[in-house]
């Protein structure tokens, strides 16, 4: 395998919006993020991904953008993004945008001129189709609920929107289409950035001709999967923007990539894949139901390995996923993942650990590294997230109470992950001195970065002590490109596994809170890390305790 500058970084998400606000508008902005950066060089990570900061009317808090050449006036201004890059970039971090290209805002240019001539060039941006009363050119219901078609303003046509309705789809057939994707991609690639994270790009190829498909709600509407598990060749659309844009520039990528075959894997992130990597959603999507949130159920210790693993085995050293604990699109990891009683430091230190050494890249999402949880929502007025209005909604017509229905979704709401981050014990957990644009959660008194800054035991210091270790000279071959093969894989609440290259390191977690022990088949060398202040050996065996995260060398 052809070495990479990025195989052995660590990445760290930020959500501009909730990370730091700088001037007291109660929205968080690139001065801020700047403002951070000793902060995050502390933590230990190399590559930033921001979400989108671009110009937007924030239907979708910035994934529907309005303009690929500005920065948002809330965030700040272009030459705010330059300075950001370049401060990066004497602190050795590499700065990495979103692309959101499967569509824009309906406030684009592009879609303006589409209204006002639906027949010319713009009008072929965009997938449009004559409306007739009564029916619509499809029944597919969108990420975000309701059919994907919609009325074009001013015209006898309609346009379609998998995600929200101010957020057309760009019609990636069209060649124009994507010249201007690609000089947008280099021009900030110019600028000198890392690279990309590439929003929703699965569904740029749609299966034409457009048809029904099998309802599976009674709103007579279907799943938009069903569509595009029947879409063919994007991999032409993929290789081209690669060989494109990123390619010449050596840059970083990341796919939002959902439900790839295993005999794909290789064209999107091997050799040379489409991307550079790809995230591992599938503990994610545990649980999933097609009814809704309402209906999902919560994963289990032995669901999360079997996640893990699964997607272990199908990528094997073919090339890096990207591992996520969470992202801004879902609930804590913590609060998901962790049973009642190992939401508490021991279990997030060991579900970070687990997570961690997989083999891949990690992502850490802003506050995971402060063990940050779920936020209580008391009322669906503090609920801001277009998604979890609608989840509710669905709750609702299902028959639940709203009290019910709130509590439900609130479980999986995008918004506990978009409170703001938590600094300090100060007024907002020192997110802002004026009013935060979402609730902070309530427990940022206890949980937040200044107070876990000088102690040993806290879960930032546990954090800093992972990412030391994936960059520890001695170790790193063997993290980063070494094997990862399970271990007592069908033992109770025991998530256990091999990582193997010139060394050879167990990683133990215990993930249940009464002990349990494992016999090791050789002597243990050395421990490089323990969530604990000690061990309970026994000659090979060792006695873990509830929630005790091991990572030893044989
Ligand atoms: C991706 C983003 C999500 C957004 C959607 C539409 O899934 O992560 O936040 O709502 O795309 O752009
Ligand atoms: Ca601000």
């Amino acid at each position: 395998m052809t070495k990479k500058w990025w195989h052995d970084k660590v990445a760290y998400q930020i959500y501009p919006k909730s990370f730091y606000d700088s001037n007291g508008d109660g929205i968080g902005d690139i001065p801020g993020i700047i403002s951070k950066l000793d902060y995050l060089k502390d933590l230990g990570v190399d590559i930033l991904w921001l979400s989108p900061c671009f110009r937007s009317p924030m239907a979708d808090q910035g994934y529907d953008i309005s303009d690929y050449y500005d920065i948002d006036p809330r965030f700040g201004t272009i030459q705010d993004m330059e300075e950001l890059i370049e401060k990066a970039k004497k602190r050795n971090m590499y700065i990495l945008m979103d692309l959101v290209v499967n569509h824009c805002s309906d406030e684009h240019e592009w879609f303006q001129k589409a209204c006002q001539d639906p027949d010319g060039k713009y009008g072929n941006f965009f997938y449009l189709r004559d409306k007739k009363e009564g029916e619509l050119p499809t029944n597919w219901r969108s990420y975000f609920g309701g059919p994907v078609w919609e009325d074009l303003p001013g015209t006898d046509k309609q346009y379609l929107h998998v995600f929200h309705k101010k957020q057309p789809d760009l019609n990636w057939e069209n060649p124009e289409v994507r010249e201007e994707v690609y000089k947008n991609i280099n021009w900030w690639l110019d600028k000198g950035l890392g690279g990309f994270r590439i929003d929703a790009i699965i569904n740029i190829k749609k299966a034409l001709p457009f048809h029904d498909y099998e309802p599976d709600r009674e709103d007579g509407l279907c799943s938009i999967s069903k569509m595009l598990e029947e879409a063919r060749g994007i991999g032409e659309f993929l290789g081209e923007m690669r060989d494109r844009t990123f390619k010449k520039y050596d840059a970083f990528s990341v796919g939002e990539v959902f439900n790839e075959k295993k005999e794909e894997i290789p064209d999107f992130i091997g050799e040379n894949g489409y991307f550079s990597s790809m995230f591992d959603f599938n503990e994610t999507i545990c649980g999933a139901s097609d009814k809704g949130w309402y209906d999902c159920k919560p994963v289990t210790p032995d669901e999360y390995k079997k996640a893990c693993f699964e997607t272990q085995r199908k990528v094997g050293d073919v090339g890096f996923v990207s591992n996520i604990i969470e992202n801004h699109d879902e609930p804590r990891g913590v609060s998901r993942y962790l049973p009642e009683d190992g939401c508490c430091d021991a279990g997030k230190k060991m579900l970070a650990g687990l997570n961690f050494m997989l083999r891949g890249l990690p992502f850490i999402y802003q506050g995971q590294e402060l063990g940050m949880e779920n936020c209580p929502f008391t009322s669906i007025e503090e609920v801001d997230d277009i998604s979890t209005l609608d989840e509710y909604q669905v709750a609702l017509n299902a028959g639940f109470t709203p009290q019910d229905a709130l509590k439900l979704v609130s479980r999986y709401s995008r918004d506990n992950a978009r409170t703001p981050m938590q600094w300090s014990q100060e007024e907002n957990a020192g997110f802002t001195t004026g009013k935060p644009w979402l609730k902070v959660n309530p427990n940022y008194s206890i949980i937040n970065a200044a107070s876990q800054e000088n102690d040993p035991d806290s879960v930032r210091s546990f954090y800093k002590k992972l990412i030391a270790l994936r960059k520890n000279p001695q170790y790193r071959e063997t993290i980063v490109y070494g094997s990862l093969e399970p271990v007592w894989e069908d033992r109770h609440n025991l998530m256990s596994y091999w990582r193997k290259g010139d060394k050879t390191l167990l990683v133990i977690g215990n993930y249940q809170k009464d002990t349990q022990s494992v016999t090791l088949p050789s002597e243990c060398k050395n421990v490089l890390l323990n969530n604990y202040g000690d061990i309970a050996w026994e000659g090979l065996t060792v006695s873990l305790y509830g929630y005790q995260l091991l990572i030893l060398e044989l």
